[in-house]
């Protein structure tokens, strides 16, 4: 099985998502892979994955959006979004929070942070602010932040341990986390025939493994916090269902890119080969005619707890 550098950080080559419109005139399409980076993120940072990411970004926006507002994000709060990734989330919460509110986004990739850094200027955002950072060994930033974002970023941590100790020492108290990370990836699947795809699942959990994350962190999440102190709010499962046979669900345009584009990624890193790809696509052809086939997402557990 081949290995993907354990380091603490990763940069390599992200997954992809979701289907999202992209326009290729934003900055994102004119980032380039992070090889000058320190570590490897196992779903790399290439163009084709950040158009997955603003495909999945599109998709899980409204997700978010509740969650903010559950936990009572207002207007000039400050906001810190850790592994902001291209900012997508970053510029939304900046929008939330307002001229008067702050946004700290932390990424490890210079690329997405570049990114990101252009989409706030040209969105003429200045209360959001991207800084180059690793959550694994840079200190986090005292700023009495009110609330901390966190999406698709902790399954990916090789250590928990050193990020949520600094939380615990840095949050005022009543200040609120919310973590959208999944609860139990293998739900991922198309049914009733999808064999291949179910392959393709496990090839991507064991290049997640074997990259250092754990995918399903989100079980392990609300009881590190407790222990640290946390007040847990409520843990609340956000499961997805989508039609293969129809082009405008989001869902499965979602976990159709994730195949596509992924799956290049793992036949790189060795997880999967071209053989068992063109199964996969068959079987997503196949699906795409039966109006009883689904598709399930890997499952996402949002978790709100305060300090
Ligand atoms: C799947 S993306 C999610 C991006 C964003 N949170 C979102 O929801 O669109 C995961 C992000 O975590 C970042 N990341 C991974 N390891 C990191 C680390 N050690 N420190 C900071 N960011 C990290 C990656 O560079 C990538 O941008």
């Amino acid at each position: 099985m081949p290995t993907n550098s354990p380091t603490c950080c990763s940069l390599k080559n992200e997954p992809q998502g979701l289907n999202a419109e992209h326009d290729p005139s934003t900055p994102m399409a004119a980032s380039q892979p992070d090889s000058q980076a320190t570590g490897t993120y196992v779903l790399g940072t290439d163009a084709a994955e950040q158009q997955r990411l603003s495909q999945q970004h599109a998709l899980w926006l409204s997700s978010a959006q509740e969650a903010w507002g559950r936990a009572g994000l207002a207007a000039g709060e400050r906001v810190l979004d850790l592994g902001a990734g291209p900012g997508f989330v970053s510029l939304e919460l900046a929008r939330q929070v307002g001229a008067g509110g702050r946004v700290l986004a932390l990424e490890l990739s210079p690329s997405y942070g570049e990114a990101a850094r252009r989409a706030a200027a040209e969105a003429g955002l200045a209360q959001l602010e991207v800084r180059r950072h690793d959550l694994c060994s840079d200190p986090l930033p005292q700023e009495g932040f009110d609330l901390v974002w966190c999406r698709w970023v902790a399954m990916f941590l090789p250590s928990l341990e050193p990020l949520l100790d600094q939380l615990a020492a840095t949050l005022k108290p009543g200040a609120r986390v919310l973590f959208h990370e999944y609860v139990h990836w293998s739900t991922f699947g198309l049914h009733p025939d999808g064999d291949a795809v179910r392959r393709f699942g496990a090839a991507a959990l064991a290049s997640f493994r074997a990259a250092g994350g754990d995918p399903d962190v989100n079980r392990r999440l609300p009881s590190l916090l407790a222990a640290r102190g946390f007040r847990i709010d409520a843990l609340r499962p956000l499961p997805l269902l989508g039609s293969p046979g129809d082009a405008g669900d989001a869902v499965a345009n979602w976990l159709e890119s994730f195949v596509d584009v992924y799956g290049q990624q793992l036949i790189r890193q060795g997880f999967w080969t071209p053989t068992a790809a063109a199964a996969a696509s068959a079987e997503i052809a196949a699906a795409s005619q039966d109006p009883g086939a689904y598709w399930m997402g890997p499952t996402v557990m949002e978790l709100q707890a305060t300090r």
